[in-house]
């Protein structure tokens, strides 16, 4: 069995953190998501993982090099253009020869892994395993509409009237069926060629089409309120680890300092990740916080927030619920005049409390 995932795209929706980045490797609790995939994949004893890299291939190879990190074997597949997650499927044809293999999207993260699916799968091996999860807001998502048997009888992408609240989840289990699915297939009105469109053929052809219903599951949908609340719910699972310089501080609870981080006359209250290169001094850490590498805090307070590699934030009062971007600048105005100034990129999103 193979694993095709899939990290192309244009990138654009998580903005403004992904207006030039690989939305694959947005940081949740200070590791790329991207890489909780490749951990799931490799935990469920799979070896060979071919990944569908765009125009951001130089960043997802250089962050996962030749996978053996990860204990698996990463072939690059290069799409062109991003036409759809089926077509995806289609440039990886060779690659995939006859296998089974799980399809996962770089940009989703499934808690608790997917080793049970796959076990699942490779009991049965139906046609295609599909993973559905209940969402506030199907329209995003593709759509399973279930039968009183609890059997797939459609499936619509983006729906503007969604006939449930099930949503496809990006992680999918197909026997070599597919490809006969997918080469039927004709680009959908957003021009792409959906997989949603080739598990509808399949159901359509008399395939076996297995849902199973899924807890516990983050996608990233453009929304910072989520990426901080699958940060806190990676947190709640770290153990308290201490690589750094730590001087005249109180660490409370589950605190990680990275090897090379410095931390100095401050508080953290746990939990929290401080990354390496990373420099704290007079500061307070607050719950739920990730702190990227080599990033400065200096007279701070913080709490429920992430904060991404190279950002400082000086004499600062009090950020809570913030996303911050790579290289961000975060002090406090000159008293006079009383005034706000900023700098801020397009699509940024402030708050200020005055
Ligand atoms: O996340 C679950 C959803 O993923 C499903 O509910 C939808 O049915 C499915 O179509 C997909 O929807 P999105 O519109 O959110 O997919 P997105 O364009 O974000 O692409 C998902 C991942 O696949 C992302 O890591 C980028 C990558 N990708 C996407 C396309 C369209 C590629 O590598 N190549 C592509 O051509």
């Amino acid at each position: 069995m193979k694993a095709l995932v899939l990290a192309g795209g244009s990138g654009t929706r998580l903005r403004p953190i992904t207006h030039t980045r690989a939305k694959q490797l947005v940081p949740v609790a200070n590791k790329p998501v991207l890489y909780y995939g490749l951990e799931s994949i490799a935990a469920a004893g799979i070896r060979e993982v071919g990944i569908v890299v765009g125009d951001t291939h130089a960043e997802i190879e250089a962050a996962v090099g030749d996978g053996s990190r990860f204990s698996l074997q990463a072939t690059y597949l290069r799409q062109k253009e991003p036409l759809g997650l089926a077509h995806a499927v289609l440039i990886a044809r060779d690659y995939l020869g006859d296998d089974d293999f799980v399809m996962y999207l770089g940009d989703n993260f499934v808690v608790g892994g997917i080793e049970s699916l796959v076990g699942r799968f490779r009991g049965s091996r139906p046609s295609a395993q599909i993973m559905l999860t209940r969402v506030s807001d199907p329209r995003h998502f593709g759509v399973a509409e279930l039968d009183a048997d609890g059997r797939v009888v459609r499936l619509e992408e983006k729906p503007r009237e969604p006939k449930s609240d099930l949503a496809l989840v990006g992680v999918y289990l197909f026997t070599p069926a597919v490809h006969e699915a997918v080469a039927e297939l004709k680009p959908s009105w957003r021009g792409e060629l959906e997989i949603t469109d080739a598990i509808q053929w399949l159901i359509d052809n008399g395939h076996v089409v297995e849902p199973s219903v899924i807890s516990g599951y983050w996608k990233d949908t453009g929304n910072v309120a989520d990426m901080l609340e699958v940060n806190r719910l990676v947190l709640e699972s770290v153990e308290r680890r201490i690589d750094g310089e730590v001087e005249d501080c109180e660490l409370i609870g589950r605190v990680v300092v990275e090897a090379g981080a410095v931390v100095r006359g401050s508080r953290i209250v746990g939990p929290a990740v401080v990354g390496a290169g990373t420099v704290i001094t007079g500061s307070y850490v607050g719950p739920f916080t990730s702190i990227g590498a080599d990033c400065v805090l200096s007279g701070s307070e913080i709490e429920y927030s992430i904060v991404l590699p190279r950002a400082s934030i000086r004499g600062v009062r009090r950020i809570e619920a913030s996303l911050i971007g790579h290289d961000v600048e975060v002090t406090p105005a000159p008293d006079t005049p009383k005034a706000h100034r900023l700098v801020l990129g397009d699509h940024s999103k402030v708050q200020i409390s005055s």
